[in-house]
């Protein structure tokens, strides 16, 4: 494993920054980064529909999350202050209480095709599981390279959704590899709708994968030593459980639940982005997940370990990533993000992102229940009010310095102060 000296990173400029991570990349994504090759227009149009251009968000990295007994970097593509700051400072605090523990429960997407008008249901049900194998067989050759690749349509199981017209859920169970897998189960989902309709004589409704991927579960988890909250054993002892309490807060109230989750995904999307992960299909199934007891909850547990004077802190969410499919080998940007994260399989990859989560979720509450939320937001958030006030590059830290002694700081506020500092250089 390469060994990186992250001394003194955040303050470098990109180029330098560029130089400092050059063991990690290869020559083509050094290349890439060096002649800031972005997405062409040609390659986006074969991508999406109507394109006019190509949109540019700030790719960052993350130095150090240990995951597993491994140092991964990570590459964070977000438009919000302060979100990977929090996840440096949580990762460098949970690295030096012993890293985070992260187990991958399984990888198999689920594919649905709902049916209706069944005069028969239970008739249908048996005829379903009698079937089981002849389906699985025309499921799979409707798809056959994902089997070749050792994957494919692995097991049967129906659903009966009793209402005034019932609806009999058929759910495939698949394996797709390294991929996210839509159009594996889709094709395969559609392929049995005819034969389905014959065995149950009923019809199809429809047939798609289901995002709440409850057979893709990833649990990661951390034990942080008291003293990383503060250096006042007291201090840190109540910190600590001031953090149980916020997470006792999230769990009983789905207003609360809402802003902790969302802090979650500020990590697990950023990721997901510069992956080239689809995350709306990744926030869908774990916004499904976070209800799966009746009322929305905040997705990480955060308990204390008096004995061993730890805070112990755990995700468990469903995160079916993709290192293949999509667009992923079309964007170099993606390119260079796997190379970052030294191309891990979907198993390592979920198991990372599932850490950048409770990481994330750990530098907010620390925050939330300490200083408050605003002092470390604020002084990064205070550069994109001073370049909105129309700064120059050279003028943001003094402009930011100014502003972060002021009571009101907002963009009026900025502006304001950029107008005085301009009148006194010129005068
Ligand atoms: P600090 O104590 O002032 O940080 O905290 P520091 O200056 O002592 O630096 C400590 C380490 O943090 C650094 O170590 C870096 O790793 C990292 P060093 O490199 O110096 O050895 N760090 C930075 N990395 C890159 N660029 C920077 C930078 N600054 C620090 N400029 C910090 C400052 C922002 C980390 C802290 O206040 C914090 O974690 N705040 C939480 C911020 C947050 O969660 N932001 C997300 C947006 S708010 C939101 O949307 C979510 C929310 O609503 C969720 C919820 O309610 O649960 C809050």
């Amino acid at each position: 494993m390469t060994k990186i000296n992250w001394a003194g990173f955040a303050k470098k400029n990109p180029k330098e920054r560029l130089s400092q991570i050059k063991p990690l990349l290869s020559k083509e994504s050094y290349y890439i980064l060096e002649n800031k090759i972005l997405l062409k227009q040609d390659i986006a149009s074969q991508i999406v529909e109507n394109t006019l251009g190509t949109f540019a968000l700030p790719f960052s990295v993350v130095p150090e999350i240990e995951v597993n007994h491994q140092n991964y970097t990570v590459p964070f593509v977000t438009e919000e202050p302060s979100v990977v700051a929090a996840c440096s400072f949580a990762s460098k605090i949970i690295k030096r209480s012993g890293g985070f523990k992260a187990t991958v429960h399984n990888r198999q997407m689920i594919g649905q095709i709902a049916l209706y008008d069944i005069k028969q249901i239970d008739q249908a049900i048996n005829a379903i599981k009698k079937q089981k194998k002849q389906l699985l067989a025309i499921a799979n050759s409707a798809h056959p390279s994902i089997v070749k690749r050792g994957g494919g349509a692995i097991d049967i199981k129906t659903n009966l959704i009793e209402d005034e017209s019932p609806l009999l859920v058929v759910q495939v169970l698949i394996d797709t590899k390294e991929a996210m897998g839509a159009n594996i189960v889709n094709t395969m989902t559609e392929a049995l709708k005819p034969y389905l309709e014959i065995l149950t004589n009923g019809k199809s409704l429809m047939a798609i994968l289901s995002n709440y991927a409850t057979e893709s579960l990833v649990t990661a988890t951390c034990a942080i030593n008291y003293r990383f909250l503060n250096r006042d054993k007291i201090k840190a002892k109540e910190f600590s459980e001031r953090i149980v309490l916020a997470s006792n807060f999230a769990k009983k109230d789905p207003y609360r639940a809402s802003t902790h989750n969302k802090g979650i995904f500020n990590g697990i999307d950023a990721v997901c982005i510069a992956t080239g992960n689809d995350w709306r299909a990744i926030e869908a199934g774990a916004h499904a997940y976070a209800s799966k007891n009746g009322r929305y909850e905040g997705l990480t547990t955060w308990r204390l370990d008096e004995a061993n004077e730890k805070l112990l802190g755990e995700i468990t969410l469903p995160l079916p990533l993709a290192t293949k499919g999509g667009s992923i080998g079309l964007n170099p940007s993606v390119l260079v993000a796997f190379d970052i994260l030294g191309n891990p399989d979907a198993k390592i990859l979920a198991s990372i992102v599932a850490s950048v989560g409770l990481a994330q979720n750990f530098a907010a509450l620390r925050a939330l229940v300490t200083e408050g939320i605003q002092e470390g937001h604020m002084k990064l958030h205070a550069r994109s009010l001073a370049l909105l006030a129309g700064c120059l590059p050279n003028e943001v830290p003094f402009i930011v310095d100014l502003l972060l002694k002021e009571k009101h700081k907002n963009l009026s506020t900025a502006e304001k102060i950029l107008e005085n500092y301009r009148n006194n250089t010129l005068e």
